[in-house]
């Protein structure tokens, strides 16, 4: 099972502090946003991870993270996006990387509360296709929103209007080697974008998705909001565990 990060895009909504530097490198509290979906992945026994950056800072990743020694990795792979093709754009360029093998795919300014090992370990098992991730939250038109019934997630819109539900679809993703073919199929999104959105509609008509309900806290931190939320809760989960341990 591979890792990838896609921590590429311009990161215009937190203009101007993503000006000189990228979304991914401004800090969650006390440490870069890019640490904690990278220790999501390694927490999960994840040691081959890939991270897909892009922009005019894409060099400090290099300078922070090194390989990933701090994080008791041997390695890790960059590559670099041009652009901001979208979620899916980026993904593309794991390819080479990720081969045949199955993938664990997280967005790098998703900051996840849950232990996600079980899940992996789920999906290990899962001859083929998709897992994601669903959160009930209260402002679900800035998120893919799932519609579900019964226990199938039946599809997903894309920052509806009108939400048919309340589960966002985090931004966490499992795929089989599967997803680089849809990739190749899809076409930009109203907002110019290869939308991931879209991929996971595909897995759903082809019946090969499941998904997992997160049971702790998750936050985006590509807002001001949300950034600002994302550290609230790093550090009250902090402060709980600090004075539980
Ligand atoms: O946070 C979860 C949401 O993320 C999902 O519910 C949505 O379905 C999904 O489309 C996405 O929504 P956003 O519009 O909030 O995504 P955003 O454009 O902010 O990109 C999120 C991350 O994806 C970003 O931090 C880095 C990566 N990304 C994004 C783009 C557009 C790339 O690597 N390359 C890109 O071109």
């Amino acid at each position: 099972m591979k890792g990838v990060i896609l921590a590429g895009g311009l990161g215009t909504r937190l203009m101007p502090c993503t000006k000189v530097t990228n979304k991914h490198l401004l800090p969650v509290y006390d440490k870069p946003m890019i640490y904690y979906p990278l220790r999501t992945l390694v927490n999960a026994g994840l040691k081959d991870i890939m991270i897909v950056t892009g922009g005019n800072n894409a060099g400090d990743f290099l300078r922070l993270l090194g390989n990933g020694k701090e994080f008791g990795l041997k390695d890790i792979s960059y590559t670099y996006q041009e652009g901001e093709g979208g979620i899916a754009d980026a993904l593309k360029l794991a390819e080479n990387f990720v081969d045949k093998d199955k993938m664990v795919v997280i967005l790098g300014d998703n900051i996840i509360g849950d232990d996600i090992s079980n899940a992996v370990k789920e999906f290990e098992k899962q001859e083929r296709g998709a897992k994601i991730f669903l959160k009930e939250v209260s402002d679900p038109e800035r998120f893919g929103v799932a519609e579900i019934e019964g226990d199938r997630v039946i599809n997903i819109e894309e920052k509806p209007q009108k939400p048919k539900s309340n589960y966002a679809v985090a931004g966490l993703y499992m795929y089989d080697s599967d997803v680089f073919e849809i990739t190749e199929t899809l076409k930009p999104s109203g907002r110019g974008e290869l939308e991931i959105t879209d991929v996971n509609n595909e897995y759903i008509k082809r019946g090969t998705m499941t998904y997992s309900v997160l049971e702790e806290w998750w936050t985006d931190a590509g807002t001001f909001e949300s950034l600002l939320r994302a550290s609230r809760l790093v550090r009250k989960t902090l402060k709980e565990n600090k004075s539980s341990g």
